[in-house]
């Protein structure tokens, strides 16, 4: 695997290696980023992987500085997975001058996670764009964990005519169903035992929708109150049209439910289609 951290050796670099697939994470790669990976090698010639923890897209009270940074860890595991190529660019290789020009996703980065993370999916779709800037792939990646973020990737690209497949990978879970993610390591064992309630709650409503039951606000509050009494602070539970992500309109819509709940202090995000 070759790594590169400057925009111009990894330009000239994947200069002629054919179909390009792209995968972005922020490191800290779990089993969940590796099928990710794997996937890829479906989607193009030459699979590249980058590593760059993107300070626009965390809050000021969000955990930037805590966020786990396991490079050589990271290397390892692409290496075994078979990435071709990392991109692992320094804040002054993808920043050298203070970002002015932004992506400013319509409407729908102010709702569910957009509401409690203000700026979040601006930060996102700005260091996807310049990321997709300096790969230029045909083909990128993107875990449907985030479902939001993976919405707000797919419609910039449709939006601004990029020519670039935007592919969803399913959610890596844990045998006991908690997906897995990078903010997992920051639970405590006895809130590790805890966490899969949560993906519970929404396999019971997305089974209770799917035997009839319309009644969504319900749904949504029993859930919230079940997970306040053991113990978890919830930012949302929602059902929510899987298109864009509004309140169910369309008897025929295709549905998905989508939550953030903190445990301790660990903010926790799923969701599961209908
Ligand atoms: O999902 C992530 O890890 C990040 O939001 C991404 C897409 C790599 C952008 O920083």
């Amino acid at each position: 695997m070759h790594i590169h951290s400057s925009i111009s050796a990894l330009r000239a670099a994947l200069g002629n290696r054919g179909r390009i697939v792209f995968v972005p994470t922020m490191g800290n790669l779990h089993a969940g980023h590796i099928s990710l990976m794997e996937q890829a090698r479906a989607h193009g010639d030459t699979v590249v992987a980058s590593i760059f923890v993107n300070r626009l897209q965390f809050g000021p009270n969000e955990d930037f500085d805590q966020y786990p940074r396991t490079f050589q860890a990271d290397c390892d595991k692409l290496a075994a997975a078979g990435v071709d190529v990392l991109f692992a660019p320094t804040e002054a290789d993808l920043y050298p001058e203070p970002q002015a020009y932004f992506i400013e996703p319509p409407a729908i980065q102010n709702v569910l996670d957009g509401e409690f993370r203000p700026g979040h999916f601006r930060g996102v779709a700005t260091v996807v764009a310049k990321l997709f800037n300096c790969v230029q792939p045909q083909a990128a990646l993107f875990g449907k964990k985030d479902y939001q973020q993976l919405l707000v990737i797919r419609n910039m690209a449709r939006q601004l005519a990029l020519p670039i497949d935007i592919v969803g990978g399913e959610t890596v879970r844990a045998e006991d169903g908690l997906a897995l993610s990078s903010r997992n390591g920051y639970l405590s064992a006895a809130e590790r035992v805890e966490a899969p309630r949560l993906y519970r709650l929404l396999t019971g409503i997305r089974d209770a929708i799917r035997d009839g039951n319309s009644n969504f606000a319900a749904l949504e509050a029993e859930a919230i109150a079940e997970l306040a009494t053991a113990g978890w602070n919830t930012d949302y539970i929602a059902v929510r049209q899987q298109t864009d992500l509004a309140p169910p309109q369309d008897r025929n819509a295709p549905l998905a439910v989508l939550a953030a709940s903190r445990l301790g202090t660990t903010r926790l995000i799923d969701n599961i289609e209908v």
